[in-house]
């Protein structure tokens, strides 16, 4: 299986001033002009990846496919309008998500809605946009037999189901197991299909699973293409209209030597050829193939800079060095023990040679971004990079001790585009109420 170690983004390079450049800028000059911490998307490798999906459908997939960007990976209006224009649909679990995918004007038919809880309200804006849901459990595909019958259309779901299989990543980012909260028990799907065969108000297209993220196997998926079509199989033998399937995301991607994922391309043979060959044993026509990449989209393409600020030294023990960021912007190492590549972008031409530990800023001892790595001499004021950002870093990011999130900014062939703009402390105190009475000392 081609195998793909790609940790830095396509056009990261080290220029004639010793310096990482993305995108034909230097990482210096981005960070003098916008500041940091900051995330640089750089523009080829996101359309790069999208391509890849893309094409790795159209040549797989003896059917119709599309590939629909998980964008709670990372979801705001430029990246959202940059996956529309590669042709990709998006998947979202929220109003908030469905008002970005929208902004960004991506087609509703495009669109597909997932969520355990997904409140009346966030489906009421789902049905009047038209999007497809993704129904998730009984109560809320009892409520949408509620809703459905007051539009004026017919409102197209699919049915997500818990296909019983476990697969190797951190037990915080497995959903297909049964012990799971997400979807129906595949023992409650016979009368879930006898339910909605009764219900001519809900126009049920298909099935959805997904078996958890950050996947570097290929079989589960597999064992997942056999279990959905199975399911499919028996939905239309009850009489439902089915005419797709959406086998979720998961691919993993490469974030330190050593990580070993399958290439998309790889990726997406093996579970489309899986169910092709599914459906063809089972004398099915080809449903549509949804698939809904979110990590192995994003996270190569982004890098997060940082400044250097304080080091520590622990005699005998480690180094720390402490940058002006860390489990606010990117809560993964404190979240899952996730690991990072990292190196001095105004010394990406000297030697990776000192052991050091890299700090986050956070009154927290756990804030710690990278443990133990090597990097050039850090000094104060050295411009830090941590790459494989784009997934679930600003996504989680947070306010903890009250830090504004970063900026982030798109880079394509010398030029920069601010994508987000840097909170202010204005932002943050943007919500706080202070009832007058708490003005002043008590009487
Ligand atoms: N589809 C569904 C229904 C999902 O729940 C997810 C991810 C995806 C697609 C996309 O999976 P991906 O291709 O990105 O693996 N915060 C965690 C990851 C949580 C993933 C949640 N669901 C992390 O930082 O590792």
């Amino acid at each position: 299986m081609a195998p793909n170690q790609q940790i830095r983004p396509l056009t990261a390079c080290v220029n004639a001033q010793g310096h990482l450049a993305i995108g034909g800028i230097d990482t210096v000059t981005l960070a003098g002009q916008w500041g940091t911490p900051l995330y640089v998307v750089d523009e080829l490798t996101l359309r790069t990846a999208c391509r890849e999906y893309v094409q790795a459908l159209a040549t797989a997939y003896p059917g119709a496919a599309l590939a629909i960007y998980a964008s709670k990976a990372w979801n705001i209006l430029a990246l959202c309008a940059l996956v529309r224009q590669e042709g990709l649909g998006i998947d979202v679990v929220s109003a908030g998500e469905l008002a970005g995918a929208l902004q960004a004007g991506v087609a509703a038919d495009k669109i597909y809605f997932h969520g355990n809880n997904k409140s009346e309200a966030e489906l009421t804006l789902a049905l009047t946009a038209g999007v497809t849901i993704v129904v998730d459990n009984w109560f809320e595909l009892k409520t949408l037999a509620r809703l459905g019958p007051q539009l004026s259309y017919i409102p197209r779901l699919l049915v997500r189901v818990t296909p019983g299989i476990e697969c190797h990543t951190h037990e915080y980012i497995q959903t297909g197991h049964l012990d799971s909260k997400f979807g129906f028990d595949p023992n409650e799907i016979g009368d879930l299909f006898s339910y909605l065969v009764d219900q001519p108000g809900l126009h049920c297209v298909g099935l959805h699973a997904h078996i958890g993220s950050q996947i570097f196997e290929l079989q589960p998926h597999q064992d997942l293409a056999q279990v959905l079509v199975d399911l499919y199989a028996k939905g239309l033998h009850q009489g439902l209209p089915f005419c797709e399937l959406n086998v979720g995301g998961g691919l993993g991607v490469c974030y330190v030597a050593g990580d070993d994922p399958p290439a998309i391309a790889a990726w997406v043979e093996a579970v489309a050829g899986s169910v092709a060959r599914a459906c063809a044993r089972a004398g099915l026509d080809y449903p549509k193939l949804i698939c809904e990449p979110g990590r192995s989209l994003i996270a190569n393409s982004c890098l997060t800079l940082y400044q250097v600020g304080s080091t520590k030294t622990v005699p005998g023990v480690r180094t720390y060095i402490a940058v002006d960021g860390g489990m606010s912007d990117n809560p993964r190492p404190i979240t899952y023990g996730a690991r990072y590549t990292a190196l001095i972008a105004n010394k990406a031409d000297q030697a990776a040679d000192q052991l050091v530990t890299v700090a986050g800023k956070h009154c927290e001892s756990g804030d710690i971004l990278l443990k133990d790595v090597l990097l050039a001499q850090p000094e104060s004021g050295d411009l830090l990079t941590v790459f494989t950002t784009g997934a679930y870093n600003y996504a989680m990011a947070s306010n903890y001790n009250r830090v504004p999130r970063p900026a982030a900014v798109l880079v394509n062939e010398g030029e920069a585009s601010l994508i987000l703009q840097r909170e202010t402390t204005a932002d943050l105190l943007r919500q706080d109420c202070l009832p007058p009475r708490l003005m002043g000392m008590p009487e």
